[in-house]
């Protein structure tokens, strides 16, 4: 008989995991990058320049650099943040991460303990969201707007904590292409996200991995950048421009903060090759990569709104996002989306629905999220009109679909 493990497992354990069966024909969920945007020919040409010139770095943990990773990596992002984000920082301030995620949980980690509370966006990246659920923190969830997160509502938020006796820990945003909204926080909202944060003595959290993906190829500076008290701390990714399996991130913290975060990073280095591979690609390709992949971008977004308005008319409703690679999608207020994920699952497509995506559980019911970047333009096509039938079949909506009125409640 099989040895049982129920009995000695930790308490708390998140639920666990159902065994990768494959995903469906048509994949709208993960923020997963383009296979045809990849570079192969400058990546393995990097590679090989990288390898041959200092593969043997490789032998020692951290690449004979130290705990922060590889330094021309670190300095490529030093001209990359201040070049497009006005950071202006050192290679010491930078700390290479195993993907943002990582530099989630290392934050979460030096910063916050259960019972805490934090600040975010309500409708908000849900490995975020996930995070702070697990560790038992008090998720506090500003309201929206075209333009981001609201600041009447988080100058409310804070107030109403501070009568409560509650300095919350952080506030955590994704003000440069949110996930999932795809607002853009501006300026001068940025200007005002500080302030309030000066008056209430809590630290802003900055997570900014789709910052480079704007249509514009522009974007406001970044928080850190504005801040002229080293009250935020920084993250970004390789993930949305390059490649999301190469697990690499940064992060961007005064030292104040850092030498804890880095005490925590007890994983002796992120992957090294990777580090390597980057790093000589970077130097050479990104400047001219980044735009191209933007435009593939962009043309598969047109694709998918063109779908949508095709297959589900007025039933689906979405501003067009500034950049990025989601759509996050109002459907009719009797759609349960949690419901829709699942018959869209059995019928071969793959969508994010709203409450996984969100702290408020009502409001996002008839919201999903789909994410455009690396289904094909006909897997688009086809997976929107998929979607559309299911959705008719469950819900009775959308009424008029392929430009052709439907019976309501019927196929
Ligand atoms: C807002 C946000 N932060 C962090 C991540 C994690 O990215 P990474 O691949 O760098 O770990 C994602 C991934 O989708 C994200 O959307």
């Amino acid at each position: 008989m099989a040895f049982d493990f129920t009995p000695l497992l930790a308490a708390g354990l998140p639920p666990p995991a159902a065994r990768w069966t494959g995903w469906a024909t048509y994949n709208f969920t993960f923020g997963n990058n383009d296979p045809e945007g990849l570079a192969i020919e400058d990546l393995t040409a990097a590679a090989e320049t990288a390898l041959k010139r200092e593969g043997r770095r490789l032998a020692d943990y951290r690449l004979l650099m130290g705990p922060q990773g590889y330094k021309p990596l670190r300095e490529f992002l030093v001209r990359k943040l201040e070049r497009d984000a006005e950071i202006e920082c050192t290679a010491d301030d930078i700390l290479i991460v195993s993907g943002s995620l990582q530099g989630l949980d290392l934050v979460n980690s030096a910063l916050t303990e259960r019972g805490d509370t934090v600040i975010c966006e309500r409708d908000c990246y849900e490995g975020t969201l996930n995070r702070y659920y697990r560790r038992g923190i008090n998720v506090v969830g500003i309201p929206l707007d075209r333009g981001g997160m609201r600041m009447d509502a988080l100058e409310q938020a804070l107030a109403d904590l501070k009568s409560k006796g509650v300095r919350p820990k952080f506030i955590y945003t994704i003000p440069t292409v949110q996930n999932p909204t795809s607002t853009i926080l501006d300026e001068d909202r940025r200007r005002k996200l500080l302030e309030l944060a000066g008056q209430y003595n809590v630290p802003i959290f900055e997570d900014d991995c789709y910052a480079d993906l704007t249509w514009s190829g522009k974007r406001p500076p970044a928080i850190y950048a504005m801040s002229k008290s080293q009250n935020v701390i920084h993250i970004g990714s390789f993930s949305k421009t390059i490649a999301p399996a190469l697990r690499l991130g940064f992060l961007v913290a005064p030292w104040a903060v850092m030498s804890h975060i880095l005490s925590l990073k007890t994983d002796a280095g992120s992957g090294g090759l990777e580090q390597m591979v980057l790093a000589e690609y970077c130097e050479a390709h990104f400047a001219e990569h980044v735009p191209q992949l933007r435009q593939r971008f962009r043309a598969k977004l047109d694709t998918m709104v063109t779908a949508l308005n095709e297959q589900f008319g007025t039933a689906a409703e979405f501003d067009y996002p500034p950049g990025g690679i989601f759509l996050w999608v109002k459907l009719p207020d009797n759609v349960d989306t949690m419901k829709l994920r699942d018959a869209a699952f059995a019928a071969g497509v793959q969508i994010n629905p709203g409450p996984e995506w969100s702290i408020d559980k009502a409001y996002s019911k008839c919201r999903m999220r789909l994410c455009f970047a690396s289904p094909t333009h006909e897997e688009i096509r086809q997976g929107i009109a998929v979607l559309a039938d299911v959705c008719r079949k469950e819900f009775g909506v959308p009424t008029r679909s392929g430009n052709i009125e439907r019976a309501k409640g019927r196929a």
